[in-house]
């Protein structure tokens, strides 16, 4: 079976690195794919968004399955091309999408379909989007209504802060994506996220994790993309998981199928387990990365029946996936100025070398330089991940990993895991 991989991420290269150990596989191509994924397959030079590009790779490569990594392909429309073509593909259409691509659209779309979540307000102007924050109290949320890299959102401490956060995202600071601000009631509970796999009508549970949005210790500083994960995570109890299943995950691909656009590929359901049950904060409509990477390492069957029988519309034959005892943590390496404009090009030395036992690496935002040195090229550059017998294993496994790798332009949470180790 041949099997294009789109993307170029950590998760791209957790997801191509699982592929990979498939009998069902063949051929593997990753576009563009990064030098992690390059030493599992193939790698294209077509970029995610590229829909006529990969069209054209899939066509060449007589692909049996696409899988699509990044949200901003399922926006671009990539589903629903290859789906116009005949390809099968792992990925919602781009009206599904809208379920991460618009928080003003989810929002409306959890009223509609009876989602628990918090109220909420979208505004298109400065001065009635001020005026509804009396109706709340600090902390308040403000979010850019599209997509911001995990950035366009702000737990102000104060109105002063909340004005301002509402001033700079109409004010252009996340482009077309802040034209619009939705501003939120701040959920008290413990975060979390639950994963669920649909073939259009089927739906199938498929794992939870727990990660860090903060890029420093303490939950301190910006919003990221995240800054690590780790899987079991407590908070992630039978109880609550099966609420999100009845409340949120199957009444959303109830009522996503009902406004016509069946939907086919992964939900990432993250929710605030709050005293009332688990509510709603986002969707995101593709695997999160960095949870992917855990999931991954964590996942005992084969992932390629699974994304095949979501393209194929075949998952109610599908039995639940097999997750390994161990726990699983990922610590993401970020290079220096990340969430800013992060500083690239500095050589990484170590990092290919063997990282210890239960360690895999998967690569984020790497490049290899004409010499063959290993580069930073992004923001998330590294995703150091370990398996071990019990989350405190695991953490130390990644964190021995890390001292073995020489970056002095690299950082990282050391906290990871904390409220599970707690
Ligand atoms: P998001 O990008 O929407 O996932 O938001 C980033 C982070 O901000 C989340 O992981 C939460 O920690 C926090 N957050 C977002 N929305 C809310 C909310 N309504 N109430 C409390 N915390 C929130
Ligand atoms: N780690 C959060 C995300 O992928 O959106």
């Amino acid at each position: 079976m041949n099997i294009l991989v789109v993307g170029s991420g950590g998760r791209e290269h957790a997801l191509a690195w699982k592929i990979a150990q498939s009998p069902l596989l063949s051929r593997l191509v990753c576009a563009p794919g990064n030098p992690g994924m390059a030493t599992l397959g193939e790698t294209r030079d077509v970029k995610a968004t590229d829909v006529a590009g990969l069209l054209a790779l899939a066509r060449e490569i007589a692909a049996d399955l696409v899988v699509i990594g990044p949200e901003t392909a399922v926006a671009a429309g990539l589903s629903d091309a290859l789906a116009q073509a005949g390809i099968p593909c792992f990925g919602p259409s781009a009206y599904a999408g809208q379920l991460e691509t618009s928080k003003a659209f989810t929002k409306a779309f959890a009223d509609r379909h009876g989602l628990p979540t918090g109220r909420y307000g979208v505004f298109e102007a400065a001065a009635p989007a001020k005026a509804f924050l009396a109706g709340f109290t600090a902390p308040y949320v403000i979010k850019a209504d599209g997509l911001a890299a995990g950035k366009g959102v702000v737990i102000a401490q104060t109105l002063d802060e909340a004005e301002a956060a509402i001033d700079d995202c109409l004010g252009g600071r996340f482009g077309a994506s802040g034209a619009r601000v939705v501003i939120e009631e701040y959920l008290e509970g413990e975060i979390a996220s639950v994963f669920a796999l649909c073939d259009g009508a089927a739906s199938l549970l498929f794992g939870g994790v727990q990660d860090h949005k903060r890029v420093f210790d303490g939950e301190r500083g910006p919003n990221t993309g995240g800054m690590g994960t780790y899987a079991p995570a407590p908070v992630l109890s039978d109880a609550v998981i099966d609420a999100t299943r009845r409340t949120l995950i199957e009444p959303a691909f109830a009522g996503i199928a009902a406004e016509g656009a069946p939907y086919r590929g992964v939900i990432f359901c993250e929710i605030m387990v709050t005293a009332d049950g688990p509510k709603l904060i986002e969707f995101n409509v593709r695997f999160g990365d960095p949870e992917c990477q855990v999931l991954m390492l964590r996942l005992q069957s084969d992932l390629v029946p699974y994304l095949l029988a979501c393209a194929h519309g075949r998952l109610a034959e599908a039995t639940a996936p097999v997750w390994r005892d161990e726990a699983a943590i990922c610590v993401v390496l970020a290079a220096e100025g990340y969430p800013g404009a992060p500083r690239t090009g500095d050589e990484i030395r170590g990092a290919e070398a063997d990282l210890g036992e239960g360690v895999t690496l998967f690569h984020a935002g790497t490049a290899r330089r004409a010499d063959g040195a290993l580069v930073s090229a992004g923001g998330r550059v590294l995703n150091v991940c370990a398996l071990g017998k019990d989350l405190r294993q695991a953490r130390d496994r990644a964190y021995a990993a890390i001292e073995r790798i020489d970056w002095p332009a690299g950082f990282c949470r050391s906290d990871i895991g904390w409220r599970a180790l707690a």
